[in-house]
């Protein structure tokens, strides 16, 4: 009898121990059989849940005779964890997984080419601009600035041409009202800037500017360009000074071995007046096309301030002299980078604006 017993209980132990296997050996597979997150978490609460295989058999150990609670605790309790560990381990294969597909779909092709974003680039004559404004800032001249939309007073009364004068058609003039213009050159600037000195010496200054005049547009003309203006009044200067800073000017703009040539002129504002001429950058002065044979280039007019426009402004001629100039930016640019027509300047053709791309 007792070994009839004996050999149930056995009987019964080892379908115990079955079961547990059976129930690992299916957890394992249908862990590891998993093909994504939703099916492994449904295999998590069928294997590892509160109401799941393995809790179940946890529960049948109470109703298990003592002594063979320990060996079948232990064998669920392995259970537990092989299910666990596999469990975890799909999950990350499964995750990384999940991340691959999902970069894989929101893939950007980064072989595009882009957009070329368009970078404007500096005028030429405002490239003109900021090299003479660099040049003479460096030899302690300032900037100064005025309106373009002048008054009669400043353009002609101050710079010693009255209404009457002769001067006056030398320059065709876009008059708003009878005292109201726009400014025909820059010297408008220089007598605002004579009359704010107040008689305070020294004064050493450019203004560079845009100045219009009622004329047919061509390849040399233009109804509007630029200018830039220079002054310097003191005790003693003279000419020389004049002569040497215009040296110095045709250098840098032009290149070294520039010198310049005088040409006795007529300006109401100066006197004496000249006109200036560089030495041809083209051909070193020997005669070209561009100099028509000359040897040389007329940039500029220029003078010692007239002892009126001074004495007009609060200055005495007998203690002090000064001499001015007025340069044309479109000339400069025009000979620098060899443009034959000024209305390239105005026209705004983005191939020619294009060629001053300093960034490309
Ligand atoms: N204002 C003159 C013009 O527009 C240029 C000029 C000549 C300016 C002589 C000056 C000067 O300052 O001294 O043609």
């Amino acid at each position: 009898m007792r070994s009839c017993l004996t050999g149930t209980f056995l009987f019964e132990r080892g379908k115990r121990m079955d079961k547990i296997q059976q129930v690992q050996e299916e957890a394992l597979q249908a862990i590891n059989g998993a093909s994504n997150l939703q099916d492994l978490e449904q295999l998590r609460i069928t294997y590892l849940g509160k109401k799941g295989s393995v809790q179940a058999l946890m529960q049948e150990m109470k109703s298990l005779p003592k002594e063979e609670k320990p060996a079948f605790g232990q064998k669920v309790n392995v259970l537990k964890q092989l299910v666990t560990d596999a469990f975890d381990q799909k999950q990350v294969e499964l995750s990384s997984g999940a991340i691959h597909a999902q970069l894989e779909a929101e893939k950007i092709d980064i072989t595009l080419s882009g957009r070329k974003k368009e970078i404007g680039t500096i005028h030429p004559l405002y490239l003109v601009q900021q090299e003479l404004e660099d040049l003479f800032l460096g030899m302690g001249y300032k900037i100064a600035e005025g309106p373009e939309v002048e008054l009669d007073y400043y353009n002609f009364e101050l710079a010693n041409i009255p209404h009457d004068h002769p001067a006056r058609d030398m320059q065709d003039t876009f008059y708003i009202d009878p005292n109201t213009l726009l400014r025909t050159h820059t010297t408008a600037m220089q007598m605002r800037e004579l009359e704010k000195a107040k008689g305070q010496l020294p004064i050493k200054l450019i203004c560079p500017g845009k100045v219009y005049r009622r004329d047919d547009d061509d390849a040399t003309h233009s109804h509007q360009f630029m200018q830039c203006e220079g002054l310097v009044v003191g005790e003693k200067i003279t000419l020389a000074d004049l002569k040497g800073t215009l040296t110095y000017m045709a250098n840098a703009m032009f290149g070294e071995g520039r010198t310049v040539r005088f040409r006795p002129s007529y300006f109401p504002f100066t006197e004496p007046s000249v006109e200036v001429d560089v030495s041809c950058p083209f051909c070193n002065g020997k005669g070209c096309s561009v100099c028509k044979g000359s040897g040389w280039i007329e940039i500029l007019g220029a003078g010692m301030v007239h002892p009126h426009v001074l004495e007009m402004n609060g200055f005495d001629p007998e203690k002090c002299s000064g001499f001015a100039f007025g340069v044309g930016l479109e000339r400069v640019a025009m000979l620098k980078y060899g443009i034959d027509d000024i209305r390239n300047f105005y026209t705004n053709d983005m191939r020619f604006l294009k060629m001053f791309n300093r960034f490309d």
